[in-house]
């Protein structure tokens, strides 16, 4: 079963992790001398090694990361919590897996340590604690120590391992591994659909960071969106008989993004990709998706983008009644998304109509099988005409 399954090493969200882990080891000149990089891959040291006060285990605001993730991060207890529940054992009953708590088709995502080899792991580290800081933030061997050396630039703790997560790309990169692709089976088992939306998963985790001043909220919901259509379109490409629903998933998502093209000329756009999809296409969108979103993450992003991707995107109400009804219920699912993120980032004040209006797009898109596309298309003209 596991080989159909897709899991680790062929699930991109394991390949994306050793890639991004990989990727500082080349193009750089040497560490320094006292820098211990070596070019085995580096162990995992587990969170315990974060934790003393003097480190991020401390009470103040800017040392507290362990505190704020073990007590109430949903990364640290639930995802190895889950996997215990009747809930779990129904969706592994039906994939024929005997415990999901150990099960490499479940840990892979909700006790990721378990992938870990046992020669690269340190003496602390324990797979229940579930999503920790190294998965994040890369295996903690050849930077522990030297991170907070005031002579360290930002890129000796890439070179070291640690990932830039301020940089969005790498930052959807590492969320994305684990909230996007779900091999077809463990859908039709009853494991709840995976939705990747990278400014709101990122505000809805309880922060233990600060964004920094330059960080944009508007440009993280379209990184995000970008590596989706780059997973989703990898993964079809993929499979010799695409599941029509992921197919209606990746057609909703191309819709949305190409409405976006041409929106800033620095922004290459996902090109104008084919609606009835064939291997070539997917292909063609892996790779220009892939573009848009580093070019999206390296943009300066100027603060008149959001009004104008929000209102074309509120322009679209002649997209609904036309698309199949699956499509134009996943059309509606992620446009409601970007509606929400792209007002959040608005400088100016909001309508309390656009914000009303937009609740009801929210309850109108709740429901793949019940999507009145009709119905939908009134409303977001009135949230059209509310933005004016
Ligand atoms: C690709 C990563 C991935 C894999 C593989 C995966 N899960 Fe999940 N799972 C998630 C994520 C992410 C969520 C949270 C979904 C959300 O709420 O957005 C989740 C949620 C769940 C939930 C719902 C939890 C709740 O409280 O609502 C259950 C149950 C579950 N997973 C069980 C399993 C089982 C059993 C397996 C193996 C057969 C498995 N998962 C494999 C990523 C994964
Ligand atoms: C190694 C896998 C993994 C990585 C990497 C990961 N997550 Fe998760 N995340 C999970 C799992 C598994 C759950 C589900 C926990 C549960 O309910 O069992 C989850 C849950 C969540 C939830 C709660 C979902 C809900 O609907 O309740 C949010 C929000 C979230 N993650 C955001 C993020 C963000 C942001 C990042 C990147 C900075 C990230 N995650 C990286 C595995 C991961
Ligand atoms: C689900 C992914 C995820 C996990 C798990 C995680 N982090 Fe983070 N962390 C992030 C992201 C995203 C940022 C924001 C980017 C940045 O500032 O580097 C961040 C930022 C930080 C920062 C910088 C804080 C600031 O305000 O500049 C520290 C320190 C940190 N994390 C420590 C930890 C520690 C310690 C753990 C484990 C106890 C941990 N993180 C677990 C994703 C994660």
């Amino acid at each position: 079963m596991s080989k159909l399954l897709n899991i680790a090493p062929g699930n991109p969200g394991v390949w994306w992790l050793w890639l991004a882990a990989a990727l500082p080891l080349f193009g750089r000149t040497p560490a320094r001398a006292e820098t211990p990089v070596t070019l085995a891959p580096p162990h995992y040291l587990g969170a315990p090694s974060c934790a003393s006060s003097s480190c991020h285990g401390g009470g103040g605001a800017h040392q507290n990361q362990y505190l704020v993730w073990s007590r109430r991060d949903f990364h640290s207890q639930r995802p190895v919590a889950t996997l215990a529940t009747a809930r779990s054992r129904q969706i592994a009953a039906a994939l024929a897996i005997t415990d999901p708590s150990t099960d490499a088709t479940c840990t892979t995502c909700h006790a990721p340590l378990s992938a870990v080899p046992a020669d690269r792991r340190g003496p602390d580290i324990s797979v229940t604690e579930g999503v920790s800081c190294e998965c994040c933030h890369g295996p903690a061997e050849n930077w522990l120590r030297a991170h907070t050396r005031k002579d360290w630039t930002p890129a000796d703790r890439v070179f070291a391992g640690m990932r830039d997560l301020q940089n969005l790309y790498v930052r959807a990169n590492a969320c994305v591994a684990c909230h996007q692709t779900l091999a077809v089976p463990l859908l039709q088992a009853g494991h709840p659909e995976l939705l990747f939306e990278l400014d709101g998963q990122c505000a809805a985790e309880p922060r233990h960071w600060v964004e920094k001043p330059a960080w944009n909220r508007a440009q993280t919901w379209y990184v995000g969106q970008a590596v989706a259509l780059r997973e989703l379109s990898w993964q079809l490409n993929r499979e010799t008989i695409p599941d029509q629903h992921l197919l209606a998933r990746w057609q909703a998502l191309v819709w949305l993004l190409e409405k976006l093209d041409g929106v800033d000329p620095a922004l290459p756009g996902v090109g104008n990709l084919a609606i009835s999809p064939s291997p070539g296409d997917f292909q063609a969108a892996q790779s220009g998706a892939d573009a848009a979103a580093r070019a999206a993450a390296g943009l300066t992003w100027s603060a008149d983008l959001a009004p104008t991707m929000l209102a074309r995107l509120a322009a679209t109400s002649g997209d609904f009644t036309t698309a199949p009804g699956e499509v134009a219920a996943h059309r509606a699912e992620r446009l409601v998304l970007a509606l929400d993120r792209l007002l959040l980032a608005q400088t100016t004040p909001v309508s309390p109509v656009a914000s009303q209006t937009l609740n009801d797009l929210f309850q109108e898109a709740q429901s793949i099988p019940d999507f009145n596309a009709a119905t939908f298309a009134t409303t977001l003209g009135q949230f059209a005409r509310a933005l004016k």
